[in-house]
């Protein structure tokens, strides 16, 4: 959850490392702070805020190597003593980490009673430079090693030690990259804050660990052994993690949709049987799992598996799924969804069903990512870097994606053609639609509303759901998703003339049958705002304001829905002055339980 970027070269770390943060503000924002050498000394500089205010408080500092972090709070207050970096006791070893320490208590207990070692935070991640001066007797290597035997938990960790030139970093559960470029390099969470230097880089595997010292790098197993690995070229540029004119990410990745819509099809329409899916045995069921947002776009890849390929599925909260006692079986094909590829439960849940056998695949967006590498097949996005906290260009693509898989399971070649054409077609309507300047008038209209309730049948309920969850977290009005035949088993109690009711219809099957819940609210003075593909008088009547949606088919037509929704919270959040890349309290990549 928390972003980490490293330095060792010949430029000026500090600039670099405070640049590279800010790209991964994304990670975590509530401290930050950084550590570098100098004259054989560690020097510290942290603070509770954003990297703006770090950076404020850096005095033309210079060096050569650094380690950087910035933080989204676990245990412990976001105050100065809990920011990273961490000093051991005796101020030889600094340390950030991203994860969290289980048997951090149990560990703090034996430093401090057995052996008197005294802490200055609340956080899991001090015991980390502790331990490491601990077991230090002149090899900075092989007391990090040790260290590493002791930690249980989920870590990304980089290391730096006042005696010797070096970084040493690890990497078990939360993802870590080396940048290699000339003469210089590069420890980060994600590539983004070196793309600029270097698109040359390592991902470190799970328990892989990375010493780099002056013109030299080494990536060895936790017991020490050299590894060869693999070095990679990224295929984006920096445009790709820029605004580019936009006022914020969010809008930026709302408008890519046309490209990242069309990039997740691309090469995998003409053979769907090569879209990266092995089946070890028929499969009798799929089972989907994710949170959040992923959660909403597997919701729709039931409606439309079960439908259109008449095979059971079943969508799980990865957060859930692990907790329970999951009914699983070799027959199921099990998916993770997961924009990120680091969320834990997801990654956690994956890792369950290949225990019980069963096949497993993944949907991912970031290449590389840990559930990427633990499904080892699957359907990647290739949305880009999405970077604002709020998922929008991931989640479109997620559905491309679902479809994909209906199409792969379906089989009917007639099916695969007609869904196919109209893929192909759905980038230029989404570009058409996304001129519309309409649901900015809309949120002029009802961005002070205390209240929303968003509401839809069939395929349009998980749309709803995405509707309200995107609202809320950008905006922090509250919101509610529900199916809008059930609004009257409860929720039609919170109807008043001040809420409005976001209704999402198609010209489908319920179509008439949401138009009667459209009256259920207003017989009670509630405001209605209507998203459909088909306008009738009724509609006209009862909708106090209506955005028409380009007609597509049923399976795409969540896409074309979602997309008034994201704009919709966008531009309430921005009348309302909100933080819109970086909503409070969240993050974007959820790697702790
Ligand atoms: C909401 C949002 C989150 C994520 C969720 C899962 O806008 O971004 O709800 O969808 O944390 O993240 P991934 O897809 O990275 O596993």
């Amino acid at each position: 959850m928390c972003g980490i970027v490293a330095y060792y070269g010949h430029q000026n770390g500090i600039s670099i490392s405070l640049k590279g943060l800010k790209r991964l503000e994304y990670r975590g924002y509530d401290s930050a702070g950084l550590a570098f050498l100098e004259n054989n000394q560690i020097n510290i500089i942290k603070n509770k805020g954003k990297i703006k205010d770090l950076i404020g408080l850096i005095n033309g500092e210079q060096a050569n190597i650094v380690i950087s972090h910035t933080r989204w709070a676990t245990h412990g207050q976001p105050n100065h003593i809990n920011a990273h970096p961490h000093f051991s006791m005796d101020h030889s070893i600094a340390i950030v980490h991203n994860g969290i320490i289980e048997n951090h208590a149990d560990l703090k207990k034996e430093l401090t009673e057995k052996y008197n070692y005294k802490f200055q935070s609340e956080t899991d991640s001090e015991v980390i430079a502790h331990l490491i001066q601990f077991f230090y007797q002149g090899n900075f290597e092989e007391a990090f090693r040790k260290m590493l035997s002791k930690i249980e938990g989920a870590f990304g960790i980089v290391a730096l030690h006042k005696k010797h030139n070096e970084l040493i970093c690890a990497r078990k559960g939360s993802p870590l990259v080396l940048g290699l470029g000339e003469n210089e390099y590069f420890i980060a969470s994600d590539p983004s804050p070196f793309l600029d230097h270097t698109k040359n880089v390592i991902y470190l595997e799970e328990k892989q660990m990375a010493i780099i010292s002056e013109n030299h790098y080494e990536v060895k197993d936790f017991n020490g052994l050299n590894l060869d690995v693999e070095m990679e070229e990224i295929p984006f540029g920096i445009e790709a993690i820029q605004k580019q004119g936009f006022k914020h990410f969010m809008l930026k990745e709302i408008n890519e949709q046309p490209n990242t819509i069309r990039d997740c099809f691309t090469g995998k329409l003409r053979n769907i049987e090569g879209i990266g899916i092995k089946l070890k045995t028929n499969i009798q069921r799929v089972v989907l799992v994710a949170c959040g947002t992923s959660y909403h776009a597997a919701l729709i890849g039931k409606y439309i598996i079960e439908k259109k390929s008449n095979i059971p599925v079943i969508v799980e909260h990865a957060s859930e799924f692990r907790y329970r006692k999951p009914m699983l079986f070799p027959s199921d094909l099990v998916m993770a969804i997961s924009q990120s590829g680091e969320t834990a439960d997801t990654l956690e849940a994956i890792r369950l069903a290949k225990k019980i056998g069963c096949n497993v695949a993944g949907i991912v967006n970031v290449t590389g990512s840990s559930i990427a590498k633990e499904c080892g097949q699957g359907i990647y996005l290739h949305a880009g870097p999405e970077i604002g906290v709020a998922s929008t260009k991931a989640f479109t693509s997620q559905v491309v994606a679902l479809n994909l898989l209906n199409l792969f399971l379906n089989k009917n070649p007639y099916y695969q053609y007609e869904i196919a054409e109209e893929l192909r077609k759905l980038p230029k309507i989404v570009e058409e639609f996304l001129k519309n300047e309409k649901v900015k008038e809309i949120a002029k209209k009802y961005f002070f509303a205390k209240h929303f309730l968003f509401l839809g049948r069939d395929i349009n309920f998980p749309v709803a759901l995405e509707g309200s969850l995107k609202l809320k977290e950008i905006s922090y009005i509250p919101a509610e998703g529900y199916p809008a035949g059930e609004m009257k088993h409860g929720p039609i109690a919170l109807i008043d003339s001040e809420t409005p009711s976001i209704f999402i219809l198609t010209k489908d099957e319920v179509y008439e049958k949401v138009i009667s819940n459209m009256h259920e609210v207003k017989s009670r003075q509630g405001k209605i705002i209507c998203i459909c593909d088909h306008v009738n008088e009724e509609i006209e009547q009862l909708a106090d304001d209506i955005i028409f949606v380009p007609k597509v088919i049923w399976e795409l037509s969540p896409i074309i829905n979602t997309i008034p929704l994201q704009l919709l919270a966008y531009y309430t959040a921005d009348l309302n002055n909100r933080e819109i890349d970086q909503p409070r309290n969240l993050a974007k990549s959820v790697t702790v339980e």
